[in-house]
């Protein structure tokens, strides 16, 4: 039996307590159905992995409108709240965690998925890489939202927030990542707004600082997470030096809050990785460098880089995504010091 740290309790805030330092991270699997309802292998799959100190969802649109493939589970309608109900009880009944990452992907889309109309983002901007699981579709041309569609989506993400809770979820995470809407709306690249919404690092924290507003006076701060990028790496978010303000901005904000978030999650696939526009720093150290709360590192981390970055502080929570996909069980076989499978891609056809 392995006595690190990583499987000691965490109290994470008053309301949550994770029963070891291990988050599973989220990942898209894509097996919902035609109406973003997860299906049923989806129980099992969780329910699998709930020895985990949180799991975290794949991530879960907001709106039909949201998203930039099929087959991802939503969390807007009646029969999804239902069915993510099965797997919350599941979780639950197996003493887990777990949290909805709540996602919009802005201009990470296509007309194909969106009726014809184009996808939102902060600005009018172009994306010449291919739609992702599809043969020979190109993102294209995105459309700056004006000030009515921003209010919209806000509510969408509160509205998505109160269904998690609804659906029995512990509390979300905001999807600010990876190049997705609140990514867009972050980074000088795709963000050239002139309004309220752009133009300093005030402003290009507005939208997600809104969202964060909107769901946690609904849900609870205590019940709400947020992931995000600070250095630009996915979807075509090129870093540049001004960067580092608006996140440093935010993360000053989040640090001044009266009723504190529950964590900030570095969204990231290499964390060894530094960052010349985050002054040479990964994204986890630019991260606890600003962020005095709770921060969870994630990407390309092994159990031994796991351990000694918690026990040096360099971060309170450690999320693994593929060793997650690849080994249902994997907290059991780090606490046996057994060995793991390896990821594959394949892996991604069955929802094990
Ligand atoms: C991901 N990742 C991801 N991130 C996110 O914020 N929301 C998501 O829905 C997904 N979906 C997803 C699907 C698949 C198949 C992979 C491999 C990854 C990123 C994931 O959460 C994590 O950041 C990376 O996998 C890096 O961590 P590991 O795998 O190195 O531990």
């Amino acid at each position: 039996m392995n006595t690190s740290k990583l499987f000691s309790e965490f109290r994470l805030n008053k309301y949550l307590t994770l029963k070891n330092r291990i988050v599973m991270a989220p990942l898209t699997r894509a097996f919902a159905s035609d109406a973003f309802v997860p299906n049923s292998k989806a129980i099992d799959y969780y329910a699998r992995r709930s020895d985990a100190g949180l799991i975290i969802t794949e991530g879960t649109i907001i709106s039909e409108n949201a998203r930039g493939q099929n087959n991802v589970p939503g969390i807007f309608t009646r029969d999804q709240i239902n069915a993510w109900q099965k797997i919350t009880d599941k979780v639950h009944h197996n003493k887990g965690l777990i949290f909805n990452q709540i996602w919009h992907v802005g201009r990470v889309s296509h007309p194909s998925f969106l009726n014809g109309q184009l996808p939102v983002s902060a600005s009018n901007t172009v994306m010449t890489s291919r739609v992702k699981r599809s043969v020979n579709l190109y993102h294209g041309q995105a459309r700056g939202m004006n000030l009515f569609e921003i209010k919209q989506i806000i509510d969408d993400y509160k509205t998505a927030a109160i269904n998690a809770i609804k659906a029995g979820f512990d509390g979300i995470e905001i999807h600010g990542a990876n190049g997705y809407l609140i990514d867009q709306f972050l980074h000088c690249c795709t963000n050239l707004r002139t309004d309220n919404y752009g133009g300093s690092p005030k402003n290009m924290a507005r939208f997600v600082l809104e969202i964060i507003e909107a769901c946690g006076q609904a849900i609870g701060f205590e019940r709400v997470g947020l992931r995000l990028s600070p250095g630009g790496y996915l979807h075509e978010i090129v870093g540049e030096s001004k960067d580092a303000e608006v996140f440093q901005y935010l993360l000053q904000q989040l640090n001044d809050y009266s009723a504190p978030i529950a964590y900030v999650h570095t969204g990231n696939f290499d964390d060894s990785r530094k960052f010349v526009e985050l002054n040479n720093l990964s994204m986890s150290e630019f991260i606890r460098k600003y962020y005095s709360g709770v921060v969870i590192a994630c990407g390309g981390y092994n159990f031994n880089t796991a351990i000694d970055a918690i026990e040096n502080k360099k971060f309170d929570l450690i999320a693994f995504g593929r060793p997650f996909i690849a080994n249902p069980d994997l907290i059991k076989r780090l606490s046996n010091n057994q060995e793991l499978e390896n990821y594959h891609d394949q892996m991604l056809q069955d929802l094990n």
